[in-house]
């Protein structure tokens, strides 16, 4: 059999019998970035774009998406309840799948940054959420998981009240770590498209956040037994923090796959928090660089608040890499946040040029 069909075709635990549904448009394209290569060092450069994911302006939530809409789906569920922060990639395509699916959506909308700018809060991802008709709800705090879990918790209970059938999407850690499932597809998926193109993968880097994307691209690779060493960029939390949640989601996929975690956590789970300053959401000079040396080498645009930092992150493993290497960036997406940021960013570009 072709290389590339068996790797798509190979079992991960559980991975192919759990509920799933359809909402990407395709395989997203692996695509080689030359120009970026030809001014970081002797390493090929890759980028897979999972900014075109299809729904809603795209990115990695849909890939998670497929798996929560689909236990939604399986179980009779009516309507969506999600958190994020403002300017929220994860609750506009939750937003957008519900639509899909013809379900309702409500977000929670958190405080994690401290910006008043009337742009951040109408423009970019809240306009698209509001298109979408989804209703809006605010909460307070962008630190508290568990609290802001269990805000959603209580609106689902008024929601079954008044005979609708919610259904809520979790992201802290202790709750099944279904979005992970479709970044453990996605490591088969690139494994395929690495054997057709002939591309020796030696590396992969990417955003990490909630740490689906991170924790199951790592799982994924691992259970398919490749070495690629995976570099997670930190956007939200330090490593200290970090460290032991990609690890503990490491655990709970395996538990959800009904299979041994093929992740050494002490060796596997690699990160960086060196562009994560001044905090979540909020830029520094290296994203403003890295936004640029992407944009201007390859065309392609990234976000300030994920896929930009994951890029700086990318320049500093390219710098180190050595001839022979090759390193697939992940783009999660995150675009339509450029215009929520539109007064931060544009005062940094006139400055940068
Ligand atoms: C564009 C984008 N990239 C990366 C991430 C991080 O992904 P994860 O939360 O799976 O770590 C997010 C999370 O919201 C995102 O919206």
């Amino acid at each position: 059999m072709d290389a590339q069909i068996e790797i798509r075709q190979r079992p991960v635990g559980r991975l192919d019998d759990l509920s799933r549904t359809s909402l990407m448009s395709g395989e997203t394209p692996l695509e080689e970035m030359r120009n970026m290569a030809a001014r970081l060092g002797p390493a090929r450069l890759f980028v897979k774009r999972d900014d075109l994911t299809g729904l809603a302006f795209g990115g990695n939530k849909v890939r998670q998406l497929e798996f929560y809409i689909g236990e939604a789906e399986a179980k009779g569920a009516d309507t969506i309840l999600i958190t994020g922060a403002v300017q929220s990639n994860f609750v506009r395509l939750a937003a957008a799948s519900a639509r899909m699916k013809g379900m309702d959506c409500h977000i929670q909308l958190e405080e994690r940054v401290p910006k008043n700018d009337p742009i951040y809060r109408n423009s970019g991802n809240v306009l698209i959420d509001k298109i979408l008709g989804a209703t809006l709800h605010t909460y307070p705090d962008g630190e508290d998981e568990a609290g802001a879990d269990a805000n959603l918790g209580e609106m689902a209970r008024g929601l079954k009240a008044q005979g609708k059938r919610p259904y809520v999407i979790h992201l802290s850690p202790g709750h099944a770590p279904l979005g992970a499932l479709g970044y453990v597809d996605a490591a088969r998926e690139l494994l395929a498209q690495c054997a057709a193109a002939g591309i020796e993968l030696t590396e992969v880097v990417l955003a990490s956040g909630s740490g689906h994307t991170h924790g199951g691209m790592l799982f994924g690779l691992r259970a398919l037994g490749h070495d690629a060493l995976v570099t997670g960029v930190c956007v939200r939390r330090d490593v200290s923090q970090q460290v032991g949640r990609i690890s503990r989601r490491c655990e709970e996929i395996a538990e959800l796959l009904e299979m041994e975690n093929p992740v050494n956590s002490e060796r596997d789970v690699v990160l960086t928090d060196a562009f994560l300053a001044p905090g979540y959401g909020q830029l520094n000079d290296d994203v403003i660089a890295a936004m640029k040396l992407a944009a201007e080498t390859e065309g392609l645009i990234t976000d300030p608040v994920y896929t930009a930092k994951a890029v700086c992150g990318l320049i500093e493993r390219a710098k180190q890499a050595e001839d022979g290497n090759a390193i697939v960036f992940i783009h999660t997406g995150g675009t339509p946040a450029i215009f929520g940021y539109e007064r931060d960013l544009g005062a940094a570009l006139d400055a940068a040029s």
